[in-house]
């Protein structure tokens, strides 16, 4: 049987180098992206190694709501009109702003990194439940314990600090995913979060070099958190994408579920407040209020 995988934000970074991993292992991939030439590139490129099957582009801005609606049912009549299963869906998009800002009135890195990721598994949960055994891999990120664990509101108190507004929106992805794996215990979908640790990315070569995404407290300390930052992210992209290949490929991990892959690509114990029913509960609140599945 054919195996499939979707990977957003696969056009380029982490994701692309997960696209080419799983493209390797057999799978026929499908990356989301913004940019059409990016896109056309990232499919040469996968095509270019000659896999069982040939990738394709499917373009999406993964930051409106809408677009996300409408990627899911592009995705899903896919599957029901060819009758392959959806085998894999990693959640890789996640990014990170330097200036507070909002998309379609919600503030944007709770909607990157969490509502859209939310949105996109929950549209598809029939299409990967029908193709089971399947998989979702969430990618997470070590920055889950730099947020406020408040979500009474899509904003946490206080001002406002990429970087820790960031972790924060990762931690809703991160409790989101071990509640969905819960709740699909007996399905045949695995839940799975993958924890990149750090890569040379767009994202941390361009948000990350910028004191004003975290507190001031730690900003008086930037030479340091700056080094910190940049000898986290100097990797390269190809060893960042293991924990999320590992999560969506791995045999060992067959019927497993609710784990958490780390940086060195093997099951590590998830950030505790992430398994905190509360915050669990009070995340599945603020997706559904703000991430309805049919378009308000
Ligand atoms: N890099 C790290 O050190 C690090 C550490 C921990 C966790 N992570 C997580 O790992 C994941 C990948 O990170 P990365 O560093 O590879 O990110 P990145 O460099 O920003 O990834 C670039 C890719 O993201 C796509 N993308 C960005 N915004 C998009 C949007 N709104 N809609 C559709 N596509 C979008 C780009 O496509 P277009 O060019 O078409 O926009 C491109 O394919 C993220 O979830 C991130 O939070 C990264």
């Amino acid at each position: 049987m054919k195996r499939t995988a979707v990977v957003t934000a696969g056009t380029a970074g982490i994701g692309l180098e997960t696209a080419l991993g799983l493209a390797a292992a057999g799978f026929a991939v499908t990356v989301v992206g913004r940019n059409a030439e990016r896109g056309a590139r990232a499919v040469s490129r996968i095509n270019g190694a000659v896999p069982a099957h040939p990738a394709r582009f499917l373009p999406t801005d993964l930051g409106s709501l809408d677009e996300v609606r409408s990627l899911a049912d592009r995705i899903a009549s896919h599957h029901a009109a060819t009758g392959e299963p959806l085998t894999v869906l990693v959640n890789n998009v996640g990014a990170m702003f330097a200036d507070r800002r909002e998309l379609d009135g919600v503030e944007a890195s709770f909607v990157v990194n969490h509502l859209s990721p939310y949105l996109l598994t929950e549209l598809l949960l029939p299409t990967l439940t029908s193709g089971a055994p399947s998989r979702i891999v969430n990618v997470t990120s070590g920055a889950v314990g730099l947020g406020k664990r408040v979500f009474d509101s899509v904003e946490p108190p206080g001002g406002y600090y990429g970087f820790h507004w960031y972790g924060r929106a990762k931690l809703a992805n991160l409790a989101y995913a071990l509640d969905l794996a819960g709740r699909l215990d007996g399905t045949g979908v695995s839940v799975f979060a993958a924890d990149p640790g750090g890569a040379a990315t767009d994202m941390t070569n361009g948000t990350m070099t910028d004191p004003r995404i975290v507190s001031p407290a730690l900003r008086l300390l930037w030479p340091l958190v700056r080094r910190t930052f940049r000898k986290s992210t100097s990797g390269p992209a190809s060893v960042a994408a293991r924990p999320s290949i590992v999560a969506a490929t791995d045999a060992a991990l067959t019927g497993r579920t609710g784990i958490v892959i780390g940086a060195q690509a093997s099951p590590v114990a998830p950030f505790r407040a992430a398994t905190d029913p509360r915050i669990a509960r009070a995340v599945r609140r603020l997706s559904e209020r703000h991430a309805p599945l049919a378009a308000p």
